[in-house]
Parts: structure tokens; sequence; C-alpha cells
């Protein structure tokens, strides 16, 4: 009855008998039982062959549906750190990062210039400085920014790429804090903004070559995506009228979907939702006779999350009414998700996953944080678990250590990336010693 649980996992699970002779789980060649004892729980590994197959699912489903160039962009904020930046550039992805803070990762991480695709709603001098210095595209939020760039490309005389995002009226379905497509968000500008936004470079000779739309994050259905298309490409259509401009490059963001919990599954592939965002984009453009730009799609979950895994040990199994409590060496302070977005994951046991029997009482998983919302999964069908056994939580690498907390005193967890039976540590746990890097003694 577990069994559909494995699909949920990296690329790479596998079932093979530990020192025991047991089944346990195995991730990139590696037992999780082995990790676990080597770095420690909780321990967040990411499989880089899983993500090498999501990159490729990308690229594939790209050169197949779009007639003309394309790229991709990996949306840093859903996991970024040195090895996931060095990561993501030798696969040849621009990264996208939001201010200052992200650009320093990446380019400490050796990410070329070029590479580097900035982003922010509002972004601060500090983030404008940075962006103009080191990153290859900007995208522009609004024109009080267009105007401030324009003071300090003046004052620098560095020019990264321009594009414009606009507002296109439209979110995807998601949960409402991860919509931005919305005619009354505070993210990007409106059609007639875009055009104002044209104009002011041209007149400033700025080099804006580029628009980008993005509708929210986590979503199910590639259809969500045309509407907003069909505003992008009317609004390039009045572009070229007006102010005898086009797009080099057109991004629609990222923000497709993923499984997490087998009650998800199936869910549509990538190269559905590429396919469908490509023929439209074409399709629309042909028609207006316009050349098509090169289509840059900015994924962050579908390129990591189901490459990671969250381990945890199970401390205490208790009762209490009707509900069978398995507590946690971790939880909200590594994974937000669930008490800020009603997440919906799921679970296996390292040892011995599939064969257990099913018992009646669901089990629900929580932290050891001060909070009744610290809840990492409620209601899930697990057999028997006992105190000290391993829990391993799939689809756990995008948002969850970006969003992580030091609530409580809690220590981030360390971070291990895997290859072929190779790993690598990418982050050390924290220490207590951490906690008090900022207080002034
Ligand atoms: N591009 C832009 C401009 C974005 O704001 C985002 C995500 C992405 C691309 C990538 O979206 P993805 O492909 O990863 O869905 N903390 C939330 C997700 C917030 C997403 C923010 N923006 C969560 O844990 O579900």
């Amino acid at each position: 009855m577990y069994r559909d649980r494995l699909s949920l996992f990296p690329d790479t699970v596998a079932l093979r008998p530990d020192k025991s002779g047991q089944p346990s789980l195995h991730v990139g060649g590696r037992d999780l039982n082995e990790l676990a004892a080597e770095f420690g729980t909780p321990l967040y590994i990411y499989d880089q062959q899983t993500i090498g197959n999501a990159v490729q699912a990308y690229e594939d489903a790209l050169s197949r549906h779009y007639p003309g160039p394309t790229g991709i962009t990996y949306a840093g904020k859903a996991s970024l750190n040195l090895a996931m930046a060095r990561l993501m550039g030798a696969h040849g992805l621009l990264v996208d990062c939001t201010g200052v803070g992200e650009m320093h990762i990446a380019r400490t991480a050796g990410v070329p210039r070029a590479q580097i695709l900035m982003h922010g709603v509002n972004k601060s001098w500090a983030d404008l400085q940075t962006g103009l210095a080191k990153a290859g595209t900007l995208v522009v939020d609004n024109l009080p920014e267009l105007e401030r760039i324009a003071q300090l490309v003046h004052a620098r005389g560095t020019t990264p790429a321009l594009w414009l995002r606009v507002r296109p009226g439209y979110a995807v379905d998601t949960h409402q804090f991860r919509q931005t497509g919305q005619h009354d968000s505070k993210f990007g500008m409106d059609a007639d903004e875009c055009i104002d936004a044209v104009a002011f470079c041209q007149r400033n000779q700025l080099p804006v070559t580029g628009l980008h739309f993005h509708q929210g994050s986590h979503f199910h259905a590639a259809e969500q995506v045309l509407p907003a298309l069909d505003v992008v490409c009317s609004l390039i259509g009045r572009l070229q009228k007006e102010r005898n401009w086009w797009p080099q490059a057109l991004s629609p963001g990222g923000g497709w979907g993923v499984a997490y919990h087998e009650a998800d599954l199936p869910h549509q592939s990538i190269e559905d939702y590429v396919a469908t965002v490509a023929a439209a984009l074409a399709e629309s453009l042909s028609s207006h006779s316009l050349p098509l730009p090169r289509l840059q799609v900015e994924p962050g979950r579908s390129l990591i999350a189901r490459a990671g895994v969250a381990i945890y040990q199970v401390g205490t199994v208790k009762r209490a009414g009707d509900r069978r409590w398995l507590l946690l060496d971790g939880g909200m302070a590594d994974n937000i998700r669930p008490a800020l977005y009603q997440a919906r994951y799921s679970a296996l046991p390292v040892n011995d996953p599939l064969n257990r029997p099913p018992i009646s009482e669901n089990a629900w998983l929580a932290g050891p944080y001060c909070e009744s919302g610290d809840l990492l999964i409620e209601d899930l069908p697990l057999p028997e678990i006992e105190t000290g056994e391993l829990l391993a939580i799939p689809v756990s690498g995008a948002y969850q250590l970006m969003m992580a907390s030091n609530y409580n005193g809690a220590l981030r967890p360390a971070v291990v990336m895997l290859r072929d039976g190779v790993v690598q540590l990418a982050q050390r746990r924290e220490t207590v010693d951490d906690l008090l890097l900022r207080d002034i003694v």
C-alpha cells in the first residue's frame, strides 16, 4: 500500500539490503541509514542525477516544441547555496537571484555574469547597484525602479540587458500566498506601464530587450498560462505598432507544480507544460507576424523539489486522544510549508519501508518546537514505527531550507549532494555558536 510513495522519491531511489539484510531506502547509490549516521539528522540530501534529468526534460521539451531559440533560468529562491549555484551554472542555466544576498552566493560560486539574472519587487539601491554591476540580465519590476536604474547606469556605465516584468492580470490556481499575476498583485507593470517603460528606455538609451511574467507558483494545469500569454502577445503587438519595439527574449516565469503526496499522482509532465506554453506562444506571435523571441522558462521547484529528501529521526512515539504522534527531530524550523500553505507531504520509514503490515491508526508527524502548528504531516497511513527509527520525507528539495529559521534555537540541517554513490557535504549543520554570530558580546 505504500509503494506509490516510492515514485515521489528521486529517480535513483532503490531498495537494497542494509547490513542486517533488511531492505532500506537508497538514493544516489547511498543507504540513507549510513548518510544519517555520518551527517546526523535532520539531514537534507539532493540527488544530482534527478536534477540533471529534470534539466534535460526542460531542454528536450523546449527543443521539441518551440521553433525559436530557448533557454532555462533556475529560480534560485527555491534552493541556493554554493554547490547548487555551481551545479546549475555548469548545466548552462541562468541563475535567477533575488537581491544582493542571492547575487553574492551565485557570484561566489563562480557563476559568470552572463548567466546571472536579477529579480526583485522592491530592489534597494544596493540591489540595483549590484545588479547593474554584476548581473547579465535585470528584470525591472516598476517605473520608479527604471528611473533609479537610469540614474545609476549613467553614473556607472554598466548595462545588463533589461527585461520588463508584465502584470498580466491573471494568476494561476494555487495557494493565494503564491499568486503573483492577478490585476492587483504587487508584482510587475500593466500593459500601459510597460509601453511607458519601453518609451522611457528608448529615450534614455537603456538596453531593454525582453519581457517577463510570472503568474504564481505550484500550479498543475498548463492551460492556466494561456490567458496571460494572450495578454502579453497583444502587448507585443502594441509595442511593435506604438514603439517599433519587440522583445528578443520572453520569459513566462516558472511555477510548474510537482506531486508532494501520492494523492497528487499522476502529475502532468514538464513536457506537457512546456508544449502548451511553447505552442501557444509560437502560434500567437506568428499570427501577429512577429519574430519569435527566445523562450526563457524560469522554473525552480520542478527542477529540484523531487531531488531532495529530508531524513528525520523519531524521538518519541506518543498516543493522545485518537492520535498516534511521531515526534521528529525537525519540523517547522526546517520546513514551514505545511504551516504556511497547508502543504501536504508523505513519508516512508527508511528501513523495510514497503512490507510492514499496515495498522489502522494513522500517524501525525510533528517537530520539537513549541507550537502546535509545528506539524509536518497530518493523518498519514504508516506502519508501526518505533522510537529511534528514521523517516524520509520526499519532495523536500524546494523552498524548505530557504525559508528555514532558528526558531527555538533550532540549528539548520546539513545538506549533502549525491551523485553515483559519491557524497559531497554542501552545507554543514549549524552549531550553537552559529546562533551567536551576529550578537555583540
Ligand atoms: N520566477 C519568479 C519571478 C518567481 O517569483 C518564482 C517563485 C519562480 C520563477 C519559480 O517558481 P517555481 O517554479 O519554483 O514554482 N515559498 C513558496 C513558493 C514561492 C515562490 C516564489 N516565486 C512555496 O514553498 O511553495
